[in-house]
């Protein structure tokens, strides 16, 4: 397995929340910049983000924006909410089950998160999706907050 394309420790992964990792499109142009998860390095190249999981011992990947509003980020840098083996959006209260990011509950029930393709090897997560390469632990360089600036029912 190609070293620069391992990702963490599968320890690393919590099963209690997500672990955020940069990920870089290997075709630019198939990039969206309205989605929430999709920032721009100091040379202008495009950057998105994936949130591992870890339910049940088994790791899966995903781009990391929900749903429902696609400019709204699940992990906001400090690892999306997970509870019985689902990812909740923060905004408003979608889950998804965190092994295949179907959408089980909430405004965009029924629909799946983007897989991002991953595997373990000997206790390693690594990135096997040839759509991306593998950039660092942590999030894509943005300007804004990246969580989302449109303003939800609530008002949060
Ligand atoms: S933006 Fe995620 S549930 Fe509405």
């Amino acid at each position: 397995m190609d070293a620069d394309r391992r990702i963490a420790g599968v320890d690393e992964v919590p099963e209690d929340g997500t672990l955020l990792v940069t990920i870089r499109p290997t075709d630019p142009d198939g990039v969206d910049d309205a989605d929430g998860d999709v920032g721009r390095d100091a040379d202008g190249d495009p950057e998105a983000e994936a949130i591992l999981t870890r339910a049940a011992g088994e790791v899966a990947a995903f781009r990391n924006y929900c749903q429902h509003w696609r400019d709204t980020r699940l992990d906001t840098d400090d690892g999306a909410f997970v509870r019985n083996g689902e990812v909740f959006c923060q905004k408003h209260g979608a889950t998804f089950e965190a092994d295949s990011g179907y959408c089980t509950f909430g405004p965009c029930e029924g629909a799946v998160l983007e897989s991002v393709g991953v595997g373990v090897v000997d206790d390693a997560v690594y990135l096997e999706d040839d759509d991306y390469e593998f950039v660092r632990l942590g999030p894509a360089e943005r300007d804004d907050d990246g969580g989302g600036s449109r303003i939800d029912f609530t008002g949060s």
